[in-house]
């Protein structure tokens, strides 16, 4: 689930940080890795607490769910959720959005089980609202990662 030396070879997108591929074990599954060492590390690090912080409340159906991350944030497993034009700023998204969104933009948005979710919520923003530290401090492992010993 863990080694990705020379595995991530089918990539299925890219954004300003990060550079995400399908999943080698799993179609599934995608793994996003940072473009630069620092400080896209970053946004696997508040991405993955923002998942952790909300994972169990209400608000989970809003997210594509985080599986596993490295203990230093060089990659982090996501489920794989359908590419899609809407967003929500959409009228008939927009009661489902919330005051810890940020960038809500549909190249962030992606469908589960028909539902409109983000894919892209490793955000300082939202990480503020929720309390979360906006600074690496502590690795992956130390509380809820999955496979994430290399
Ligand atoms: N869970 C996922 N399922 C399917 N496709 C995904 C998933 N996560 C990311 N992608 C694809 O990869 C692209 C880049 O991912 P993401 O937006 O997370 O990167 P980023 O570098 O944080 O982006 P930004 O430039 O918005 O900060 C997305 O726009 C989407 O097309
Ligand atoms: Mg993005």
């Amino acid at each position: 689930m863990n080694d990705f030396r020379g595995r991530l070879v089918i990539k299925i997108g890219e954004g300003s940080h990060r550079r995400v591929y399908q999943h080698p074990d799993d179609p599934g599954l995608v793994v996003k890795v940072p473009r630069k060492a620092q400080p896209s590390r970053l946004y696997n690090y508040l991405e993955w607490w923002i998942w952790q912080r909300l994972k169990g409340t209400p608000d989970e159906i809003l997210l594509a769910p985080c599986v596993a991350c490295a203990p230093d944030y060089s990659w982090i497993v996501m489920e794989r959720v359908e590419i899609t034009d809407q967003s929500f700023h959409d009228k008939n998204n927009h009661k489902d959005r919330r005051d810890w969104m940020d960038d809500i933009k549909a190249n962030n948005c992606g469908i589960k089980d028909d539902r409109l979710v983000l894919l892209d919520y490793g955000s300082k923003r939202t990480a503020k609202r929720l309390g979360i530290p906006l600074e690496i401090r502590k690795p992956a492992n130390s509380k809820g990662s999955r496979g994430g010993n290399r």
